[in-house]
């Protein structure tokens, strides 16, 4: 047992030694501190827009680097754990024995949500997809009312430093003000020690809820879905043992439960992607962590983020079932479908978070025999991909292509790829959230119009008369 985790580590390491061959500089881009307003090329969709400063993670896509807090996701994987790099992400250091000792026992009694899972139950989650129904069991944790909720926390305009956003002319130019339009004292928003037993839906006890209640809700949705009552948490295990634990009903073997372990290490946080966006977004409006998360929770549903590892589990399987790799790929090519798990916004070299999924997911096919043919078709796949459009395009595995693969091997279904996406990312919500609050300025960026001016505004009755007529074939 001791030999397979050594095993593990020295796979981890020899991936960290072949993604630091392919640096070509180690120059950081994009690891200055700004000087608003900032200049930058924007795209459409925000693409290359700076939006604030964050000390939580740094990636570089064209070398193919991911950082949490100054430290190597090689080295995290390697050498620490989920409850300690979800500590370093929200607190920025790594924590003494003492602090992750009390920070583990916290974890502990959060995965305890008795309550919330027996709201859920009354929900039809046979009826919706689990993203949907690890969303709404993420609100039902803040069932209660909250600090925030109280006469005595709510904001009013006397709590104001300056002036609400939509009071002055909306489409201004950005004069480089640092601090919010419509801004609060952080302490503000905290509770007071003593004042209140509530939770105060802000707090880091907030934060550490929702990453030990998002595991329990998560395996719950699995375990529902498949006509089976939830798991009681263990207190014993660590997150990543307890949370297949919960799933599956069994104490998962070591090389199961530190496998899980980097796969949560590694989804993490990753910049400013869609579902952290969309998170700090809702938190920068002065709402909770709890809606924020859950609008996390909704972004990361969509295909072109988290959902791309179930799309890749489905084409591999279909590819086992039938058909020859290369003939499956031709095809998608001559219709111009994008191949799941391939390609990424930043990445324009490998996804170092591929560079460790993938030799683990070769190493679980050795002892799980049933994944074997999925993962040759995974790696014939990767091969034809890689060397039509690696050069070409820029376009190599990315985190998807692995983990639905590492997550099969676990024996979690298909459906619940994702939420497992957001079981791990909640600690990076949480801590952007966090870190973004204390120099909170509500996202605000525009559009251009482009639609028409000075029209007339016409009766009802006078407007089908009016209607422009189909041109005649
Ligand atoms: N398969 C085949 N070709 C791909 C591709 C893929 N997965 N991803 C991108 N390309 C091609 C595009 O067709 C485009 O070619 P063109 O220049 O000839 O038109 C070029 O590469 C650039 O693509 P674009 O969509 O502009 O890249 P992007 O950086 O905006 O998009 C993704 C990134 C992730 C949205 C895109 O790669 C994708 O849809 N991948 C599949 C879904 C996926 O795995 N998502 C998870 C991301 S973690």
């Amino acid at each position: 047992m001791e030999s397979d985790q050594k095993d593990i580590t020295n796979l981890i390491l020899e991936a960290k030694k072949e993604a630091r061959r392919h640096i070509v500089s180690v120059e950081p881009e994009f690891s200055q501190k700004v000087k608003w307003p900032v200049t930058c090329t924007v795209g459409p969709g925000l693409e290359g827009a700076i939006a604030c400063e964050s000390a939580i993670g740094y990636v570089n896509g064209s070398q193919g680097c991911l950082i949490y807090r100054g430290y190597d996701v090689f080295d995290l994987c390697a050498y620490s754990n989920y409850e300690e790099v979800s500590y370093l992400l929200l607190f920025g250091h790594l924590p003494t024995e003492s602090q992750l000792d009390e920070y583990k026992k916290k974890l502990v009694k959060f995965r305890f949500i008795p309550n919330t899972l027996r709201r859920l139950m009354g929900g039809p989650i046979d009826e919706m997809m689990p993203m949907a129904v690890l969303r709404l069991g993420t609100e039902f944790l803040r069932y209660r009312l909250t600090w925030r909720d109280s006469e005595f926390a709510r904001l009013g305009p006397e709590d104001g430093l300056a002036a609400d956003e939509d009071s002055i002319p909306m489409e201004t130019m950005p004069t480089g003000e640092e601090h919010a339009i419509y801004e609060f004292p952080y302490e503000r928003l905290v509770r007071p020690a003593g004042v209140s037993k509530r939770d105060d839906a802000l707090s880091m006890d907030s934060c550490m809820h929702l990453i030990s209640g998002l595991a329990t809700i998560t395996a719950a949705i699995m375990r529902l879905r498949d006509d089976k009552m939830p798991v009681e948490p263990s207190s014993e295990l660590s997150h990543a043992g307890n949370l297949l634990y919960m799933m599956t009903g069994v104490k998962p073997d070591p090389v199961s439960e530190r496998i899980m372990d980097v796969a949560l290490i590694l989804h993490a946080d990753h910049g400013m992607n869609a579902s952290t966006f969309a998170s700090m977004v809702v938190a920068s409006t002065m709402s909770d962590i709890y809606l924020s998360v859950g609008s996390g929770i909704a972004a990361l549903s969509g295909a072109l983020h988290g959902g791309a590892n179930e799309l890749v589990i489905k084409a591999i399987k279909e590819i086992a079932a039938d058909d020859n790799v290369e003939s499956w790929y031709e095809r998608q090519k001559a219709r111009k479908r994008k191949i799941p798990g391939f390609g990424h916004r930043v990445y324009k070299t490998y996804d170092p978070r591929a560079r460790v999924l993938g030799p683990l997911a070769k190493y679980m096919a050795k002892t799980r025999k049933g994944t074997v043919p999925l993962m040759a078709v995974a790696e014939r796949l990767e091969k034809i991909v890689v060397a039509d459009l690696g050069k070409k395009k820029k376009i190599f595995p990315n985190v998807d292509f692995y983990s639905g693969l590492v997550y099969n091997a676990l024996g979690i279904p298909d459906d619940m790829f994702t939420p497992l996406f957001a079981v791990s990312r909640v600690a990076g919500w949480t801590a952007r959230v966090h870190e973004y609050l204390k120099k909170n300025r509500i996202f605000r960026p525009r559009s251009t119009y482009i639609g028409a001016f000075e029209k007339e505004y016409m009766p009802i009755e006078r407007r089908a008369k009016k209607m422009p007529r189909k041109k005649k074939k």
